[in-house]
């Protein structure tokens, strides 16, 4: 059976990427043989990187960085839920991929993204990082326009599934894409 990590891409209190990711998870799970599971960062709870030596070398020096690599290489592909930031994405995302190497390498992924003005800057950055940790991306990575009537109070959705409906066919096409990546071999042409 495949495992799918669906990362929940910010922690601050009052985040909706918990909501959202998932939100995305149920709409992937549905129907799939694949299994699908939250990782939140906010659970990880990493320092900033302070690993003596660079994660390529696979040397870990600090427990928190061993419980990281031990969930993060037991996953076969992954979905990372992140808000767009100042027309990038979290810190706490960038901190969490810096910590390992091999464990993301090779593996597909799938971006989804959201904002007050949809998400496109933060998955273009994230393009960049996933290639750089040869990861194999989606060509479909949904970017999803959050607007104020949406919630009740800052961080809470009135009806999450009525409201991001619009975005549930993209969500779906990035996911079909993650399973037909995920029966390609690793090395195969693009
Ligand atoms: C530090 C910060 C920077 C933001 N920058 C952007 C931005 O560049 N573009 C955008 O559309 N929304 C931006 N927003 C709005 C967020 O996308 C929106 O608040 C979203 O709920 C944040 O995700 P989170 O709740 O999971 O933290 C920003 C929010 C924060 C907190």
């Amino acid at each position: 059976m495949k495992r799918i990590g669906v990362i929940v891409g910010s922690t601050r209190p009052k985040r909706i990427s918990k909501a959202i990711a998932a939100w995305v998870l149920a709409i992937a799970q549905d129907g799939s043989a694949l299994t699908y599971e939250l990782v939140d960062l906010a659970d990880a709870a990493l320092p900033i990187l302070d690993e003596p030596e660079m994660a390529a070398t696979g040397i870990y020096a600090h427990d928190h960085t061993k419980r990281w690599s031990a969930l993060i290489a037991g996953f076969d592909g992954f979905v990372f839920v992140a808000p767009q930031y100042n027309w990038g994405y979290p810190a706490v995302l960038k901190n969490a991929l810096d910590y390992l190497y091999a464990e993301w390498s090779g593996k597909p992924v799938g971006l989804v993204s959201f904002g007050t003005r949809g998400g496109v800057r933060c998955i273009d950055q994230l393009k960049t990082v996933v290639t750089g940790l040869h990861m194999r991306n989606t060509a479909t990575n949904p970017a999803l326009n959050m607007r104020e009537h949406m919630f009740s109070e800052p961080g809470t959705f009135i009806d999450i599934a009525r409201d991001l409906e619009e975005f549930a066919p993209a969500v779906r096409a990035m996911n079909a894409e993650l399973i037909d990546l995920l029966d390609q071999p690793a090395d195969a042409p693009e």
